[in-house]
């Protein structure tokens, strides 16, 4: 195979703004079908990447028997996205989702459980792992040994909404944070957190999260988030041996070397854009799944691996005040 086939479940706007035009911009792979419910937005992403109308679904059933794909991407909400992955990897096709991996971990390692039965590449959209900046500064940091301590913040305006998809928002949303402490240190041993309310109450999510995790690695990570706070804000740090990295992904990192002056590394100086699909690992992710697929190699953040992120946010959780 030279060409990735790809199908797509899916046309809405986080689709739009990332998977299709990096799908599309790729010479490996090969955009064939597209699914959507709503027939507008079939059509109208269909007509900007000139899929012909017989290759139009709204029944991705139908589109998985009669398209000769190699991979899916099914880029849908976690409400209803399990039974559709499980029916794409029992078709033997590659399959790319959104974070989260489903609604829950027992979601997450089903789907895990049955790529690997059915020996195909996965890959959730992690993006921050891809993150030029972030990339940048971990390999500095580990270039002098594993880290000893990392924090991940991720705080958001959102005072008077509600959790997305009605469903918790460490869950749906703060998993990012959760799974680069995972990429920084390893796997967690023992969790300590504090899950609460502050301001207002939302139905089937607290708003505030601080966690305090040992990792396998013998590293400490500390989660803090608000979702009652001024603005979007994203932050990760991570101290090594005589190394520490502050990072704000996807602009810029600062790299701190003992007895060195600050470097500082900007999306721009990296990729050449500010365009967030690219700095953001939007565009390296879609990279990153398509040449596993041709050199038949494990993506990073497979559906196991997903799982495993899915796994330590309900251990989190599992800290909830009633
Ligand atoms: N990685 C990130 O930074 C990031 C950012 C935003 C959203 N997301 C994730 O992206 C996912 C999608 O979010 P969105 O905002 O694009 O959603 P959306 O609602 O805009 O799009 C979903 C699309 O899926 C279609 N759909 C639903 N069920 C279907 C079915 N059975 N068959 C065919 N089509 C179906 C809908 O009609 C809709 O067009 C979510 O899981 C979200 O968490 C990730």
């Amino acid at each position: 195979m030279s060409v990735v086939r790809v199908g797509f479940i899916g046309a809405g706007s986080m689709a739009n703004a990332v998977h299709y035009p990096s799908v599309a911009e790729l010479p490996e792979a090969e955009l064939v079908a597209i699914c959507d419910l709503d027939e507008g937005r079939l059509n109208s992403t269909a007509d900007k990447y000139g899929v012909p109308k017989e290759h139009r679904y709204t029944d991705y059933q139908r589109m998985l028997e009669r398209e000769n794909l190699d991979a899916v991407y099914v880029i849908m909400p976690p409400n209803g996205l399990t039974p559709i992955v499980l029916d794409c990897l029992r078709a033997g096709k590659h399959v790319f989702i959104e974070k989260p991996p489903g609604c829950s971990s027992d979601e997450a390692w089903a789907m895990a459980e049955e790529a690997e039965r059915q020996k195909v590449k996965t890959c959730v959209g992690f993006n921050r792992r891809y993150a030029a900046v972030y990339r940048h500064a971990k390999a500095k940091v580990f270039e002098f040994g594993t880290p000893s301590l990392a924090f991940a913040e991720f705080h958001k305006d959102m005072l008077g909404q509600g959790p997305y998809y009605g469903m918790s928002i460490l869950r749906t949303d703060i998993i990012h944070a959760v799974d680069i402490l995972r990429d920084l240190l390893g796997e967690p041993v023992e969790v300590y957190a504090h899950v609460w309310s502050h301001y207002e109450r939302w139905q089937n999510s607290h708003n505030q999260f601080a966690a305090l995790i040992r990792f396998d690695s013998g590293a400490v990570g500390i989660l803090a988030a608000s979702r009652t706070a001024g603005s979007r804000y994203e932050r990760f740090e991570v101290h090594g041996k005589g190394i520490s990295a502050y990072i704000r992904a996807p602009e810029r990192a600062e790299i701190h070397r003992q007895g060195s002056e600050v470097e500082v590394v900007t999306d721009k100086q990296l990729t050449g854009t500010t365009d967030r699909r690219i700095t953001y690992g939007y565009f390296d992710e879609t990279r990153h799944f398509i040449t596993c697929i041709l050199r038949d190699e494990i993506p990073l953040t497979n559906f196991t691996d997903a799982a495993r992120t899915m796994d330590l946010v309900e251990r989190v959780e599992r800290f909830a005040l009633p």
